[in-house]
């Protein structure tokens, strides 16, 4: 059974203008060990993917219209809040973009960290070394150990000191080490990281990567790791999936996509990466502009902006059909060209 599975997930999205249509059939499988790269321009809807998987895309305004989100077979659409708030933490870990708003600048780093621990001990004891039934005194002590191991692990030296400062006296690398340590807290199997690197400069940012490679090869986790940065995806990734427009037009192991795209979309996205190529890789725009989602075309979203599009683009939505070992795209010209 796979980590993750998210089945032709659509997410209406209610607005001023009228209902968007902000993910249009989302297809992704996820294993464990496997760390899948999100990508796409602004807007094309990774963030809601991610908050999707955790359940935390506030309904209303947002609608699931269709499809299934199984978490090692359990739909978490039909999952209730209760349900939800247990699996969040003990089975899905999350990191967000900015550190700022995740830390309380009102607590210690090692309270917060210890809350955390104490959430998933509450729920499972074994996780803190503890019997069921354990007293509150033995839980919270048993928390403040693991949180204290749990800061050691994300290399934040003389851990236990540290425990005792307050956010604004940790670094912006350090606080994002103190997320991760957060995230990883409840050991779980999941972990979903949105840009937690965009905010750091890129010696740190390379630290914080080589820390996630480390600890999803130590947990065998599977990786949802939403960015913009084709250069962070080549270096951390196994696998990728490129949206636009609320679908993933391309999706495969990470080589196959990077090195021989085959979506229109993807080229030119690898095209528009300035000289120094991924190593550097931010995303820039390219020509055109992605279509309303409110009422969206019919055909295929990229038509509008896609050199190769055909009459046949502008009539039905292209499936995800394979085109390699594991490597999937949407596009009736590159799937045809590839057949
Ligand atoms: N709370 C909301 N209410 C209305 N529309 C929203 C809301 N959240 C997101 N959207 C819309 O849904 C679409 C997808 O948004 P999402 O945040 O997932 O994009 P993204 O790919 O993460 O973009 P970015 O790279 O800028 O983070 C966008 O068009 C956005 O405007
Ligand atoms: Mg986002």
């Amino acid at each position: 059974m796979p980590l993750l599975e998210i089945r032709d997930l659509h997410l209406h999205m209610r607005s001023f203008d009228g209902e968007a249509h902000v993910l249009n059939g989302i297809n992704l499988t996820v294993e464990r060990g496997e760390i899948w790269g999100i990508v796409g321009e602004t807007g094309c809807g990774k963030s809601l993917t991610g908050l999707s998987v955790s359940r935390l895309v506030p309904t209303p305004p947002a609608r699931y219209a269709r499809g299934e989100i199984l978490l090692e077979g359990e739909n978490l659409l039909a999952a209730t809040e209760a349900r939800m708030r247990a699996l969040r933490g003990r089975r899905i870990g999350m990191i967000f973009q900015d550190p700022t708003t995740n830390l309380n600048p009102v607590f210690r780093i090692g309270e917060q960290l210890t809350d955390v621990a104490l959430h998933a001990g509450r729920g499972e004891p074994a996780l803190l070394g503890l019997a069921p039934g354990a007293s509150g005194g033995a839980l919270r002590r048993a928390a403040r150990e693991h949180a204290l191991a749990m800061l050691e692990h994300v290399g934040i030296p003389n851990a236990a000191a540290r425990m005792e400062d307050y956010p604004h006296q940790f670094s912006g690398g350090m606080r994002q080490r103190v997320l991760i340590a957060m995230a990883l807290i409840g050991r779980p199997h999941l972990l979903i990281a949105d840009e937690p690197t965009t905010a750091l400069d890129v010696s740190v940012q390379a630290q914080i990567l080589r820390l996630i490679h480390d600890l999803v090869r130590e947990h065998n986790l599977g990786v949802l790791f939403i960015t913009h940065n084709l250069g962070v995806v080549a270096q951390l990734c196994t696998h990728v999936a490129v949206m636009y427009a609320g679908n993933v037009v391309e999706a495969g192991p990470v080589r196959a996509v990077l090195k021989s795209p085959v979506h229109p979309y993807t080229r030119a996205l690898l095209e528009a990466l300035p000289r120094a190529g991924l190593a550097r890789g931010a995303l820039r725009g390219l020509a055109g502009t992605v279509p309303s989602l409110i009422a969206p075309p019919r055909g295929c979203r990229f038509a509008s902006r896609c050199t190769r599009a055909e009459p046949a683009c502008q009539e039905g939505a292209p499936p995800l059909d394979a085109v390699g070992e594991a490597h999937r795209v949407a596009c009736f010209v590159a799937a045809r060209e590839a057949a």
